[in-house]
């Protein structure tokens, strides 16, 4: 099976390198161009001979303009990658009869009420972020191409920087963080969601009536705050040295950003637990396994 990463630097891109590797012949790009392929993904045209070249059997597209405030101003440049290279993707994998897997977001959501969301449940983006990328969502169901899309929230890796880093670096020097406690969802790892799409295209290349749209985060849910909270107690009861003594939950308006962001970024995901017979942990199990390996305890 020949796969075609794009995106392989990123957060779930990187894992994916990982957890791709054992399923097929694997090409993994950045927005780069190496040896005349090109993945980047604002490049429609070179896009399109990319995969003309590379023949994949699956494509995984891990590649998105993921700069949430950005994309308020830069709303062409959000579209072109999330929208419109998304269309580029599901045509080509339509004409050679390829699997396209890709990434979304609860920013399709309005955000509002407490009840996590299922994949049925009517879209109303929150800013242009989260209007890119479900135009991305719609382009490639409106192909017909096979597909599978999942839809993620509060994505973190121990590579590069994440949130829980940020509250331990900032918890070194501060005696108070001012964390927001309004916005729920649930912390979920690049290597939860890179081990879960290797386990899903195996089950789909048997059953491809299981294609379609799937809910995928981590169990259970938490605030920012209480996500702060949780990387703060253990690194102290880990020996780690900090100045912080309080975290002060604050409300999302009381910390304006250019884009607006969810209060309810629950994600229901029986239908993937269901139709793949999977497991999700709970949030917690992987933000540890990540702070063991930044910390190094
Ligand atoms: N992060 C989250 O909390 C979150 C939440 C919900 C859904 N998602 C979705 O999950 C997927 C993976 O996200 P992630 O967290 O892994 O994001 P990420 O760490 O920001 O990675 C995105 C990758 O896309 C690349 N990229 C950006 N513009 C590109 C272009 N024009 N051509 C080629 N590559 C380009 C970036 O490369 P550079 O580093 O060179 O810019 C980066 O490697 C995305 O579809 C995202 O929308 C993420």
């Amino acid at each position: 099976m020949k796969i075609l990463l794009l995106g392989k630097n990123g957060q779930v891109g990187w894992e994916l390198q990982r957890s791709l590797a054992a399923l097929g012949e694997l090409t993994a790009l950045d927005r780069q161009t190496v040896d005349g392929l090109c993945g980047d993904l604002s490049d429609l045209d070179a896009l399109r001979a990319t995969i003309r070249r590379v023949k994949p059997d699956v494509i995984v597209n891990a590649a998105a303009y993921t700069a949430v405030d950005k994309a308020e101003s830069e709303t062409e440049l959000a579209d072109r990658v999330n929208a419109q290279a998304s269309q580029v993707l599901a045509e080509e994998a339509a004409s050679l009869g390829a699997w396209l897997i890709h990434y979304s977001t609860d920013y399709v959501f309005s955000g509002q009420g407490s009840v996590p969301w299922q994949e049925t449940d009517g879209v109303a983006p929150v800013n242009h972020y989260g209007a890119s990328k479900l135009a991305g969502e719609q382009a490639i169901i409106a192909s017909g191409c096979k597909h599978l899309i999942f839809r993620t929230s509060w994505v973190y890796a121990a590579r590069g920087n994440n949130f829980a880093k940020t509250m331990l670096r900032l918890a070194k020097d501060r005696e108070t963080l001012s964390v927001i406690a309004d916005q729920i969802g649930a912390p979920t790892g690049a290597d939860l969601i890179a081990d879960v799409t290797a386990l899903a295209i195996q089950q789909v290349m048997q059953r491809p009536e299981l294609a379609g749209l799937y809910h995928l985060a981590a169990g259970g849910e938490v605030s920012w705050h209480g996500y702060a909270s949780h990387v703060i107690e253990f690194a102290q009861a880990n020996g780690e040295s900090l100045a912080v003594k309080s975290i002060s939950p604050i409300e999302t308006t009381a910390y304006p950003t250019p884009a607006r962001r969810p209060l309810n970024s629950r994600l229901n995901t029986q239908k993937l637990r269901d139709n793949f017979s999977l497991h999700l942990p709970d949030w917690q199990s992987g933000v540890t396994r990540m702070l063991r390996e930044v910390l190094n305890k």
